[in-house]
């Protein structure tokens, strides 16, 4: 294993920057209509959009800060979380569905010295992630012989019914616009799974904007013929930093973790 010592690899995190650009831009507006408009109606007019734009700023703005580096890593240990959960997997190929900049596919490539891993995503033009950026990522960290990436949908993945060896995801089932209900992304990732294999999906599960219950994902699951050996916040795995406890960021994220049964079809 080779890594380029010359760059560093660089992974977004999950916060779209062109969503808090535009919170913060919406915000410093507001903030200046109040500070130009003292003692007329206009004032309040512009300090009250500015006191709720301001907090949604914020909260991406910190969101951002815990996930990086400098504020806790919290993005890299979630993903290392998901790779001591796979626990070790026999040599094979593993699958991870929604690979943003690459950053989990590497981590198991190098966790999983005999194995290969696909990282399948959209990379559609809301995000700041690319095909480019997990090839650079995967090549700088020295893992480059091992990954693949491929745009594809999860709400369609191109590969065969139980072609991987062990199948993870994290944070996008909930993404995937085409799906009929966000479950169904559940229900094909793990169609590609071996019997056998082993899978770890960590989304909002708990969040009832995109999953109605906690059920309907176990129905999904109990739909593909899977078992769930692990289901739980990940606030229980992982300790959660303000703000991202809150309802909208981390609070609803859930892992759930199983194997396909040996006898199940592929
Ligand atoms: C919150 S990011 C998580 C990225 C990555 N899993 C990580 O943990 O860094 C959500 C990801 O879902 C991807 N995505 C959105 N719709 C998708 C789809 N239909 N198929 C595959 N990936 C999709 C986005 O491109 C983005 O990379």
């Amino acid at each position: 294993m080779s890594t380029d010592i010359r760059r560093r690899a660089r992974y977004r995190t999950w916060v779209r920057g062109t969503r808090l650009r535009r919170f913060a831009a919406v915000s410093g507006v507001c903030l200046a209509g109040s500070a130009l408009s003292p003692l007329s109606p206009w004032f309040l007019l512009f300090l009250i959009p500015f006191a709720l734009f301001g907090y949604i700023t914020m909260i991406l703005a910190l969101t951002v800060y815990r996930l990086a580096p400098r504020g806790g890593d919290l993005q890299r240990r979630i993903h290392e979380l998901i790779v001591a959960k796979l626990g070790p997997v026999p040599a094979g190929r593993v699958l991870d569905v929604g690979c943003g900049s690459g950053s989990l596919v590497v981590k198991l490539a190098r966790a999983l010295p005999d194995s290969t891993v696909t990282g399948i995503d959209f990379w559609g033009r809301d995000w700041e992630y690319s095909k480019g950026q997990c090839e650079d990522n995967a090549r700088i960290e020295g893992v480059a012989d091992r990954t693949a990436f491929l745009q594809q949908s999860g709400a369609a993945i191109e590969f065969a019914d139980g072609g991987f060896d062990a199948v993870v995801s994290c944070m996008t089932f909930h993404e995937i616009r085409e799906a009929r209900r966000k479950s169904d992304g559940v229900v094909e990732a793990l169609r590609v799974l071996r019997p056998g294999g082993r899978y770890v999906f960590l989304d909002l599960f708990g969040d009832r904007e995109f999953y109605p219950s906690i059920e309907d994902v176990r129905e999904a699951v109990a739909r593909a013929g899977v078992s769930i050996t692990e289901l739980g916040s990940l606030a229980d795995s992982v300790p959660l930093p303000y703000p991202l406890r809150h309802p909208k960021v981390l609070r609803h994220a859930m892992l759930i973790v199983g194997t396909k049964p040996s006898g199940a079809g592929r």
